[in-house]
């Protein structure tokens, strides 16, 4: 079978699309780029890229680079939508933030569940906001894919990128993943083109004249780094055989019941939890903020084997996975953070 189709099916599962849709190639920080050249086509009145607060570095180097590419000033360009209460930003604000900008806009690019504090956001809302400004909408769904329910088909997403080496289990730098909506499929928006993205009929006829595949896969540059794909293969097809559903809502359960353990042992306010109480909110990360303790706490639980993860300057992020964990490890973990703390 040929490889695209080994992925398409459970892949477009996982993130509520058309098998045409989504593409796995590449890494993230490339994905955004290539399809930063699609759907970043600034002029001098709309030029702005907003994103969330505090977006991934990567992907904020990104929008840096971009919007020098394009000769501005990332400075003026890149437009960070602010925390509306504490770490939280509500919908709305990001709305506000959208209209606010309505004229200068290019492109909204958030992080479908930000990195450092686990929100998960209304991507639907920003999806139809930012359409009515008539910008193009994306998201980065790193920490989403494999995470929370997504329809990035339904939504009208534009386009979305992750990778596949977190929920997605893949391994450290394995291959990751694409999603561009339909309606561009015959587009003729811009694209960095390669022989991997040409009509696969007359690809090794060797010829100049870049004719794309009419699907996402005409974002595709380069054959495919096989070894990886093998694991990702294995991994979205557990992902398949459990279901998106099911696994988010054991997803919910395992999370609030962590926080309940974690609320039940912080009696001396050691922590406070910045990721949404709400579970509409989050996934399954949850991210303890500490004072100048953190650290400490940090290497305390690694010592005593747990496999948590620290995000400077002052998080540590868990994550109860549904596939994998229990309630019991969650009970244990809360356990181990009270001796410490
Ligand atoms: C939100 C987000 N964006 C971008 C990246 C960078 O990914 P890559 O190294 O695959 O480019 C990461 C990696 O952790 C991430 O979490």
């Amino acid at each position: 079978m040929p490889y695209h189709e080994c992925f398409a099916t459970d892949v477009s599962k996982i993130v509520g699309a058309l098998p045409s849709e989504v593409v796995v190639m590449n890494q993230l920080t490339v994905n955004l780029h290539l399809l930063m050249t699609s759907f970043y086509r600034p002029t001098k009145e709309r030029f702005k890229i907003i994103c969330e607060k505090k977006p991934f570095p990567s992907d904020s180097y990104a929008f840096e680079s971009q919007a020098r590419l394009h000769g501005f000033d990332p400075a003026e360009a890149v437009i960070e939508i602010d925390y509306s209460d504490g770490y939280y930003t509500s919908t709305q604000q990001i709305i506000d933030t959208i209209n606010q900008h309505a004229n200068e806009l290019a492109v909204v690019i958030i992080g479908g569940v930000n990195y450092y504090n686990g929100q998960l956001y209304n991507m639907k809302a920003i999806t139809e906001a930012t359409h009515k400004t008539g910008a193009y909408c994306g998201f980065d769904l790193a920490h989403a894919a494999g995470n929370a329910a997504l329809e990035l088909h339904n939504w009208n997403v534009d386009f979305a990128c992750w990778c596949s080496y977190k929920y997605l289990n893949s391994g450290p730098g394995s291959v990751a993943g694409a999603f561009v909506h339909e309606k561009h499929h015959k587009s003729n928006l811009p694209r960095m083109a390669g022989w991997w993205g040409h009509n696969k009929e007359n690809r090794f006829k060797m010829e100049p004249g870049f004719s794309p595949i009419e699907s996402a896969e005409g974002w595709q540059l380069s054959n495919a780094p096989i070894f990886s794909m093998a694991a990702h293969r294995a991994s979205v097809a557990i992902f398949a055989e459990a279901g998106m559903e099911a696994l988010t809502a054991k997803s919910k359960q395992l999370t609030g019941y962590l926080e309940f353990c974690l609320n039940q042992i912080n009696t001396n306010n050691s922590f406070k939890i910045i990721t949404p109480a709400n579970p509409a909110e989050r996934g399954c990360q949850l991210s303890l903020l500490f004072n100048d303790k953190g650290r400490e706490v940090f290497d305390a639980l690694t010592a005593n084997g747990v496999i948590a993860d620290w995000r400077n300057p002052n998080v540590i992020r868990i994550a109860p996975v549904p596939l994998y964990n229990t309630f019991g490890d969650c009970y244990r973990f809360a356990k181990i953070v009270a001796e410490i703390i």
